[in-house]
């Protein structure tokens, strides 16, 4: 008997050791199982969706003059465009930019205003781009012979860079981004067609 109580005491210290050791390692299972399902959830950073609300133009019927063929233009977009933050966390983003392009010579740009959008919240971003004639030099000929067409097309390209913070010190980079085609017409000075893309990455 006292020979096998002896015998029996390491027995029981070792099962003790053993089941602490497997509710430590199933604690840590636990928690590495919820911070992974938490990951995939509710701290997934989601694309931040950009949208473009309005569009209009402003300025001038453009003109060309004859017989010193000399081109009068003075157009301005005004966009607005909505970022849809998408987190359960805010997106902190940067000066923006937009620019603005004809046949995919820049003729335009503009910085847009830094911002905080709060979780699952909207912001709506004012943006002024005008057209910058000196800037056209190359299809000087494509942009008159448009104006004498009666339309010109436009096309308009934003970024938003930003970070979303989960929990205050998770940080996650994303971009916000948007491209639109716009056909202006004359001289009513109206936008005729609008094609907008959205797309963010991560
Ligand atoms: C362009 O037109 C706007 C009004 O639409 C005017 O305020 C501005 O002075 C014009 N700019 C030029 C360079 O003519
Ligand atoms: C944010 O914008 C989206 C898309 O326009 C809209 O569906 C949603 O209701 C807006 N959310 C809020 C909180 O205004």
């Amino acid at each position: 008997m006292i020979e096998n109580s002896n015998h029996n005491k390491p027995n029981k210290r070792k099962r003790l050791c053993l089941i602490t050791i497997g509710v430590i390692l199933f604690v840590n299972f636990l928690l590495f199982l919820i911070a992974l399902i938490l990951a995939l959830t509710v701290f997934k950073s989601k694309q931040p969706k950009t949208e473009i609300l309005t569009a209009s133009v402003d300025g001038v019927a453009p003109r060309v003059t004859f017989p010193a063929v000399r081109i009068e233009l003075n157009i301005t977009v005004d966009l607005t465009i909505n970022v849809q933050n998408r987190n359960h966390a805010s997106f902190k983003h940067g000066a923006g930019k937009a620019l603005l392009l004809y046949r995919g010579t820049q003729v335009g740009d503009v910085d847009l205003y830094p911002g905080n959008i709060p979780a699952r919240g909207n912001a709506t971003l004012p943006c002024r781009l005008t057209l910058q004639v000196d800037r056209v030099a190359n299809d000087i000929s494509k942009l008159i012979s448009d104006v004498l067409g009666g339309e010109i097309m436009l096309q308009t390209k934003t970024r938003i860079p930003g970070r979303v913070t989960f929990l205050g010190f998770i940080k996650k980079h994303a971009v916000a981004v948007s491209a639109c085609q716009l056909t202006i017409g004359f001289p009513n000075m109206k936008v005729k067609k609008q094609d907008c893309k959205t797309k963010a990455k991560l």
